[in-house]
């Protein structure tokens, strides 16, 4: 049983953010390989306007043709009712619906204000019915904004309670999307969050950038509070192409050390993950981070011998 689930994300935030066009056949490289380290939940593209983020036009396709182990769960990221029925029309089990707290963030990433963005997510969710898949509420700059600084704690908790009002079962992300949070800030929303809101139909997750070395720190941080799933992106790819000066997210594999070094299991293969890190940091090797993910420092590691983790023994 794993203690702590990584989600990865390299596919969708890893990807968004490069830009000469990724062919689909290397995509799909990249994702069956990540599939096989023993991942439990990947988000595999996301169904937003194709002006927007080209890279990502073709993930209809990524979903079709992907071929992956049994129980691996696929996640997509929506911006809009059209993105949400694109999705459904893909068959897709899980989505998470991304609205920012702060305004700049939010009408920058998709052209509202964060009401107009909440009514368009009310309306569509009520609009289901019972045949919902499962949602992940990502909610972008809960620390930091790129134009408005530090974020209060109470504007996060007001969007988290919006949330929770229009789809009572949920799993909330919170994301420090510029990857300015520092471990106490971490501490201090989860500290509020999780006591308040954290329930059996609520859960939350963490998702962070490693702008300034801080994205395992703070990972850890929000698993101390309680959040067990935990975004990362294989290489350290990623980055809002709309909030400027973003770093990529934490790396996989630097989570996946980490926590199982400090002995809480991930169901991950560490030595697979490494290899196809190195693959996925190769579509835009500039912009790749992670501490472990250079080859050479790969090749010493792989001289050591592994345990049943993958880890160097
Ligand atoms: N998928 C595909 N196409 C979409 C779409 C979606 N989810 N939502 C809108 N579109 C299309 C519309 O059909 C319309 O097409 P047309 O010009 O051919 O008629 C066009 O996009 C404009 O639609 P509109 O609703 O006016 O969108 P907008 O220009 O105000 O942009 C978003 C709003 C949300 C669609 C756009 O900002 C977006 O896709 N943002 C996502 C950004 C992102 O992925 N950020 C990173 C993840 S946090
Ligand atoms: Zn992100």
């Amino acid at each position: 049983m794993q203690a702590v689930e990584i989600v990865e994300v390299a596919p969708r935030d890893g990807f968004q953010a490069v830009k000469p066009f990724i062919a689909t056949e290397r995509k799909l490289a990249i994702i069956e390989e990540l599939a096989g380290c023993g991942i439990s939940r990947l988000e595999i593209g996301s169904f937003v306007s194709p002006k927007a983020v080209p890279q990502l036009a073709d993930t209809a396709e990524v979903l079709r043709r992907a071929r992956m182990p049994a129980g691996v769960a696929l996640q997509v990221l929506v911006p809009n009712a059209k993105g949400l029925e694109l999705a459904l029309a893909a068959g897709v089990e899980r989505v998470a619906w991304v609205i920012s707290v702060s305004e700049s963030h939010n009408r920058a990433n998709v052209n509202r204000s964060v009401d107009e963005s909440f009514r368009a997510f009310e309306a569509a969710w009520a609009g289901l019915g019972t045949a919902r898949p499962k949602l992940r509420f990502g909610l972008s700059t809960c620390f930091d904004c790129p134009w408005e600084g530090r974020i209060a704690e109470t504007a996060v908790e007001r969007c988290v309670e919006r949330a929770i009002a229009a789809a009572p079962d949920v799993e909330i992300g919170i994301c420090d999307t510029t990857g300015r949070a520092a471990p106490d800030h971490v501490a201090a929303l989860f500290g509020r969050l999780m006591p308040r809101y954290a329930s059996g139909r609520v859960s939350f997750a963490y998702h962070g950038h490693d702008t300034y070395g801080l994205g395992v720190a703070n990972a850890i941080e929000a698993y101390r509070q309680g959040v067990h799933v935990i975004d990362g992106a294989a290489g350290g790819l990623g980055g809002c192409p709309f909030a400027p000066g973003a770093a990529g997210n934490t790396a996989s594999e630097d989570l996946v050390f980490a926590f199982e070094h400090m002995g809480i299991k991930t169901g991950i293969r560490f030595d697979k993950l490494l290899d196809a890190a190195e693959h996925a940091a190769a579509v835009a090797p500039d912009q790749a981070g992670g501490k472990l993910r250079s080859v050479p420092r790969r090749r010493a590691l792989s001289g050591f011998a592994s345990d049943s983790r993958g880890l160097p023994a």
